[in-house]
């Protein structure tokens, strides 16, 4: 796997209740990984249900606002930072939503063996690091290389939901995707049975404050659909 971090060190803080929420709640809803051993989602959740990935969960609010749109879908979040984390579980437990979890780890290192092939309906993409500088955009996470480990763990016709306020990350990831020989590009709505529009986020509304305009791309891994 490629060494270039999409991630920038970041110093982030939990109150005292959301460390404890973290603390108490992670057997719920956090999830450890092993290298080398491939999660089950039925086991997980306890249900077999289509699954979606959303990458960059930041405080998880896009997470939070999906599963309770679409409590038929089970949700992982996986974040480099934990900072968000507390007050996610914090509204998790509140609100008793069930079909979140979450991972912390650079999404990079679950590919090829912890994510199983074929086991992901969806995979979300909000406001991923811009790294707007010329000299920084190898370290933008939509690069050729990431689309072939997703390609492999998304279910045939399963859907990649791509969104940037930075309109130079929108034309590289246009290309990306359409260079790619197992995606093709599809219209919003997303044409599956459990579409979710998406939520406002921070990164959203920091966007809509600075006026920039705002890109949606959504893919369909163009293999043989069983939907
Ligand atoms: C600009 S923030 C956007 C957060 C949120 N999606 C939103 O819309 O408010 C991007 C997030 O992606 C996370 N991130 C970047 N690269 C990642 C990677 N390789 N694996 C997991 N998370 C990553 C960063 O830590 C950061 O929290």
């Amino acid at each position: 796997m490629r060494t270039i971090k999409s991630f920038v060190r970041r110093e982030g803080r939990m109150t005292c209740a959301q460390q404890l929420a973290f603390t108490t709640l992670w057997p719920q809803y956090g999830i450890d990984v092993t290298p080398g051993v491939p999660l089950d989602f039925a086991k997980i959740f306890g249900r077999d249900a289509p699954c979606a990935l959303e990458i960059g969960f930041g405080n998880g609010e896009a997470l939070i606002a999906m599963a309770k749109l679409r409590p038929d879908v089970d949700f992982i979040g996986v974040e480099v930072y934990q900072s968000g984390t507390g007050g996610l579980f914090q509204q998790l437990n509140h609100d008793q939503i069930q079909n979140v979890r979450v991972i912390h780890t650079d999404v990079m290192t679950l590919f090829p063996d912890i994510i199983p092939e074929n086991s992901l309906n969806h995979v979300y993409i909000y406001f991923p690091d811009p790294w707007p500088k010329r000299k920084h955009v190898k370290r933008r996470l939509v690069q050729t290389a990431f689309l072939d480990q997703l390609k492999t763990v998304l279910v045939p016709g399963g859907c990649v939901h791509f969104a940037t306020d930075w309109l130079d990350y929108a034309r590289h990831a246009q290309a990306v995707f359409s260079n790619h020989p197992d995606f093709k590009a599809v219209m919003d709505p997303i044409p599956l049975p459990y579409y979710c529009p998406r939520p406002s986020t921070k990164f959203y509304r920091r966007a809509l404050q600075l006026g920039h305009v705002i890109t949606d791309l959504s893919v369909q891994a163009d293999k043989p659909t069983t939907l």
